[in-house]
């Protein structure tokens, strides 16, 4: 079995960082990070930090993206978990061994060289799923 390390991030789909930051900062008491452009996934994303995880808000930029018509059809709510791993090509190779339905059938590389693969939903109990190595 290829370890996990830790939840690397929860992220949340919001319609508007400021009004979430209302609860997410202002009420709960998480500290903000950062917020960041990503323009590969059209959205701005605020980076909340507690511990060794975060919690991520997504807002999308467009009306076109992936991330977009999902928050168009089902509200804004929560989007994926995240675990980093110490070794993502084998973790996949081991999910698939076991039946799992992956979405990305090989980890995708990012541009800072971090490599993240999705697990479907149908296969976690309807929870879309993350795999990051750094
Ligand atoms: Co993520």
């Amino acid at each position: 079995m290829t370890n996990l390390k830790r939840v690397a991030h929860v992220a949340i789909l919001v319609k508007n960082i400021e009004e979430s930051l209302k609860f997410w900062r202002d009420a709960l008491g998480l500290e903000l990070g950062h917020i960041e452009e990503v323009p590969s996934q059209a959205a701005a994303v605020a980076f909340l930090p507690l511990g060794e995880t975060e919690v991520e808000l997504v807002q999308p930029l467009t009306d076109d993206s992936g991330l977009a018509k999902y928050l168009a059809k089902r509200g804004g709510g929560m989007h994926h978990l995240c675990f980093e791993v110490e070794d993502i090509a084998a973790k996949l190779e081991e999910l698939k061994g076991k039946g799992v339905r992956l979405i990305s059938k090989e980890p995708v590389t990012l541009g800072n060289g971090k490599q993240v693969a999705f697990i479907h939903p149908q296969s976690t109990g309807g929870v879309l799923v993350e795999l990051y190595q750094g």
